[in-house]
C-alpha cells in the first residue's frame, strides 16, 4: 500500500545526509500506485520531485512539495536469443543488486558499473557510467508515467537522447516523468572492456577476465576512492569532468607536465575535474562541515552535519577558483534542489 509521509525529514533519502524536510513524501510499490496517485493529485500545479536512491542529489533547502519515492522491485529475464538476454529491472531496485545478479547469471554487460549506489530507475536519467561503460550501451527500452496524465511510455535507447551524464530526462521531460522500469539487453558472449586505468592489470593479478574478476577489481577500485555513503555523506562525483576544445588542452600542457584527459574527437578532450580541484589545491580542505574528499577530490563530502548551503558555498568557490586558474568552467554533475 502506498504510504504518505508529512513534514518529513529527508536525511534518509539523501546519501549527502543532509538534514531537510518534506512537505509530503510518497512512498509508491508499483506502477498502479503511482497511476491511482496521479488521478487522486493534480500534478501540474505542484512542485514535484522524484527520488530514487538519493545518491545524486544535494538539497540547498526544505522541499516545499512533493517527493515521490518510487519502491518498484523485481529483476526478471524477459526475452532471450542467441546472442541476448533481456532483463527489465524495477525502477526501485538496488543498482547494485542488478549487477551482482547479473554477474551470478552470466549476463554481460553490467560488470564494468558494479557498486555504484543508487536505483535503477536513475540509471537512464544520468546516463550513469564508469570505467569505460555507459548505461546507454546497455539500455534497450525505459519505461514510465507521465506526472501530466498517468499515461504510459516506452521510450527506445535512440528516444532517451543519451549523452555523457546526460538525457532526455534531464532536460526536455525534466520534472515530467517517473521511470518505472528499465530494459537492458545484456550479452552471452563477453565483451571485456579493461582499458580504464589500471582495470587490466588490476584483473590479471586475479587471473582470467571473467565477470567475478571484473567485478571485483571495479568494487575496489571504487571503495578505495569513494566513501561510503553510510559512513560520510557524499553524492559522488559532484562535478562533471569538462569538455575542452584541443587547443586549450594543448596550452594546458605547456603548463603542466602530465595531463591526464579522455579523448572525445579530433577538436575536444574530456579532463578529469578532480586533477584540475587537486591541482588548485583543494583535496583534502575543509569548510565548516563539508571537504573535499582526501581520496578524491571531484568528491565533497559531508564532515557531519552539513547544511546544503555550506555544500552550495563550497561548490561555488572551487567553481570560482578553477575558472580563475585555468579558464574552464565546472558544472555540477549532481542535481541542486
Ligand atoms: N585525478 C586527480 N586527482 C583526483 C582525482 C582524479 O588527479 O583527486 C585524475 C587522475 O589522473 C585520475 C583521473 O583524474 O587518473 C581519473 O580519475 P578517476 O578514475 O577517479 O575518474 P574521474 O574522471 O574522476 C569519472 C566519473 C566517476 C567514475 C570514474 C571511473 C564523472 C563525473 N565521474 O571520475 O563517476 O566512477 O570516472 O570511470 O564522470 C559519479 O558519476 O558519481 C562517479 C563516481
Amino acid at each position: 500500500m502506498r504510504q504518505s509521509l508529512h513534514n518529513t525529514s529527508l536525511r534518509k533519502y539523501n546519501t549527502f545526509g543532509i538534514e531537510v524536510n518534506a512537505k509530503e513524501l510518497i512512498i509508491c510499490h508499483n506502477k498502479e500506485e503511482i497511476q491511482t496517485l496521479i488521478n487522486e493529485k493534480n500534478f501540474n500545479n505542484q512542485n514535484t520531485l522524484i527520488i530514487g536512491g538519493g545518491s545524486n542529489l544535494v538539497f540547498t533547502k526544505d522541499f516545499d512539495g512533493i517527493i515521490i519515492h518510487p519502491q518498484i522491485k523485481g529483476i526478471s529475464l524477459i526475452k532471450e536469443d542467441d546472442s541476448n538476454f533481456w532483463i527489465e529491472a524495477g525502477a526501485g531496485v538496488l543498482w547494485d543488486e542488478l549487477v551482482q545478479e547479473a554477474v551470478n547469471n552470466n549476463w554481460h554487460g553490467l560488470e564494468n558499473l558494479s557498486y555504484i549506489p543508487g536505483h535503477v530507475g536513475a540509471s537512464p536519467i544520468q546516463n550513469i557510467g564508469a570505467y569505460g561503460v555507459e548505461a546507454k550501451d546497455v539500455i534497450e527500452q525505459v519505461k514510465g508515467i507521465f506526472l501530466e496524465d498517468g499515461k504510459d511510455f516506452q521510450f527506445n535507447n535512440t528516444d532517451c537522447k543519451f549523452g555523457y551524464r546526460n538525457s532526455i530526462f534531464k532536460n526536455e521531460l525534466k520534472g515530467k516523468v517517473i521511470v518505472t522500469s528499465v530494459i537492458y539487453k545484456l550479452s552471452k558472449e563477453p565483451n571485456f572492456i579493461l582499458s580504464y586505468g589500471t582495470v587490466k592489470e588490476e584483473v590479471e593479478k586475479l587471473g582470467e577476465p571473467n565477470l567475478k574478476n571484473i567485478r571485483k577489481v571495479i568494487t575496489a577500485i571504487r571503495k578505495s576512492k569513494l566513501p561510503e555513503p553510510e559512513e560520510v555523506g557524499n553524492a559522488g562525483s559532484f562535478f562533471k569532468n569538462p569538455i575542452i576544445p584541443i587547443v586549450k588542452f594543448h596550452k594546458l600542457q605547456e603548463q603542466f607536465d602530465k595531463v591526464p584527459s579522455y579523448p572525445i574527437d579530433t577538436e575536444w578532450i574530456k579532463l578529469p575535474a578532480g586533477w584540475l580541484i587537486e591541482q588548485a589545491g583543494w583535496k583534502g580542505r575543509t569548510m565548516g562541515n563539508v571537504g573535499v574528499h582526501d581520496k578524491q577530490a571531484l568528491v565533497l563530502v559531508n564532515k557531519g552535519g552539513a547544511s546544503g548551503n555550506e555544500v552550495l558555498n563550497l561548490s561555488q568557490a572551487i567553481i570560482k577558483d578553477i575558472q580563475e586558474k585555468f579558464s574552464i568552467t565546472l558544472e555540477p554533475e549532481v542535481n541542486l534542489i
